[in-house]
């Protein structure tokens, strides 16, 4: 069965000319793409496999919130995925899980799917941080909405970024079924998954990754989504 594998380019690449070039590389895969927001309505995913996300939303549907993107305006724009809760956002935007939790809210209100980022810093104890980060994320989120939700987990230590060490399948899986203890939930991987490591992630049980750095290499990130 074919996986989720979700491409977050953060904060690239520079040009539209080069999005356009990408998007166009990726036209043909059954993936999930989540451009900078600005590139999203350039984006004609109409009879594509391709389907849209977002990284980032606000928790208020509108209203005034200078610099700030509705869950509505990306639902209204053809995403169908929001990533939540990015470690990333949490370190450099000072995310907290309280304002996660409105923001997962938000966006199922807009009929969104959110994907919500989990895991821990270097040193610290994975299941007790997951395990904090999932009850203050998720608090009051109704059964019937909790389901929409893909947890990724992604050991900050192992994104490529930000020290890009190796997490083993078989790490990352001892966090994946501790989650799954709870929640029964689609869970997906996330830090430097490459074409190469893509297999190793999937045959351990997670059902899709999200991909950051490789995600910008045309050719790499193609072969992650046939290697899944
Ligand atoms: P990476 O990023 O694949 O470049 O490690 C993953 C992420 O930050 O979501």
């Amino acid at each position: 069965m074919k996986k989720l594998i979700i491409a977050n380019w953060k904060m690239n690449p520079r040009s539209w000319k080069e999005a356009k070039r990408l998007f166009n590389a990726f036209k043909k895969l059954k993936a999930v793409i989540c451009p900078p927001f600005v590139y999203i309505s350039k984006f004609k995913i109409q009879n594509s496999k391709l389907q849209l996300g977002a990284q980032n939303c606000h928790w208020e549907q509108s209203g005034a919130y200078t610099g700030e993107i509705s869950p509505l305006m990306l639902r209204d724009l053809g995403c169908k995925y929001v990533i939540v809760g990015h470690s990333e956002r949490r370190k450099h935007f000072r995310e907290t899980d309280e304002m996660i939790n409105k923001k997962l809210k938000a966006a199922l209100k807009a009929g969104l799917r959110p994907i919500l980022c989990i895991g821990e810093n270097k040193n610290q104890d994975a299941k007790r941080v997951v395990n904090n980060q999932l009850k203050k994320d998720l608090k009051g989120i109704a059964e019937k909405d909790l389901k929409k939700i893909i947890i990724a987990y992604e050991p900050i230590w192992a994104i490529s970024t930000s020290g890009g060490e190796y997490c083993s399948p078989e790490r990352a899986k001892r966090i994946m079924d501790f989650i799954r203890a709870d929640f029964k939930n689609k869970v997906i991987y996330g830090g430097s998954v490459d074409s190469k490591t893509i297999k190793g992630y999937i045959d351990a049980g997670f059902e899709g990754a999200l991909v950051g750095g490789a995600s910008l290499k045309a050719e790499e990130f193609i072969k992650i989504v046939k290697n899944a």
